[in-house]
């Protein structure tokens, strides 16, 4: 594929974060009903996985369920809960072999029982592997994150207000063994961020696919790279200081 070629002379970010979104539109234009859209989902989440290892991305973190879709009708829920749980129990060996590290963030305690256990089951196992990392994002709120990032620093006591600073807050994220992501993207059209990442994704270039989630692909990936590498990233600075470094 000649745009892998083009990408890798480029810097590859190493942090890429994803909102997996349009599953349900995609079914419904087929006339079939959501939960096949989810289905269709789960396999461009191992497809995009597999693109992303084979030029190097050390970290993806996946939008998979976010604390406002609990508003959804109980039975998609229950039934896209399962999905996810059987799925990454049934792929434990793949996880294995590739090398592949899944963690969660977000109120993972909030999901079924039956659910937590087959996922924290996947996360002990993976836990030393090093090829890429996985990040779930299950019942996950941004907002939410913060607030108990703060809530974790006022019960420590031991800082003065004068010791609050990024760093500080960034420690007591769910995220903090991870670098940002440099890239973020969004299926389906929409140009919303929707409480995914807020602190994380301050600096990160945005890229919004027309694709809906089933339909993204390696190519469409690998074009939002090749995007990302041709945007400047000043961090607030000018173009001139950049070019002096
Ligand atoms: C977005 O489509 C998708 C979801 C809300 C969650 C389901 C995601 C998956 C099943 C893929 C993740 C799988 C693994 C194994 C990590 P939508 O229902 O919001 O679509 P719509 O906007 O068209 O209604």
């Amino acid at each position: 594929m000649n745009i892998i070629k083009k990408i890798t002379n480029g810097i590859i970010p190493k942090h890429i974060a994803i909102i997996m979104d349009g599953n349900g539109r995609w079914a419904l234009e087929r006339g079939e009903n959501r939960f096949y859209g989810h289905k269709q989902g789960v396999k461009t989440v191992f497809k995009i996985v597999e693109a992303a290892m084979k030029i190097d991305v050390k970290y993806l973190t996946l939008f998979a369920f976010s604390r406002e879709n609990w508003g959804r009708p109980k039975h998609e829920i229950k039934k896209i809960l399962q999905l996810l749980s059987s799925t990454i129990k049934e792929n434990e060996k793949h996880f294995l072999r590739n090398k592949i590290k899944l963690k969660t963030i977000g109120n993972i305690n909030d999901l079924p029982t039956l659910s937590q256990k087959l996922i924290n089951q996947v996360v002990n196992k993976t836990k030393n592997n090093n090829k890429i990392t996985i990040y779930l994002a299950l019942s996950y709120s941004s907002k939410n994150e913060i607030i108990e990032a703060v809530k974790k620093i006022i019960k420590e006591k031991k800082y003065l207000d004068t010791e609050i600073d990024e760093e500080l807050i960034s420690q007591n994220l769910q995220t903090y063994k991870c670098p940002d992501p440099e890239l973020l993207i969004r299926t389906s059209g929409e140009k919303r961020i929707s409480n995914f990442l807020l602190w994380q994704i301050a600096y990160s270039e945005l890229y919004f696919s027309k694709k809906k989630w089933p339909d993204f692909d390696a190519e469409e990936l690998y074009m939002a790279i090749f995007e990302y590498q041709k945007r400047e990233r000043r961090f607030g600075k000018t173009t001139e200081q950049i070019e002096k470094k």
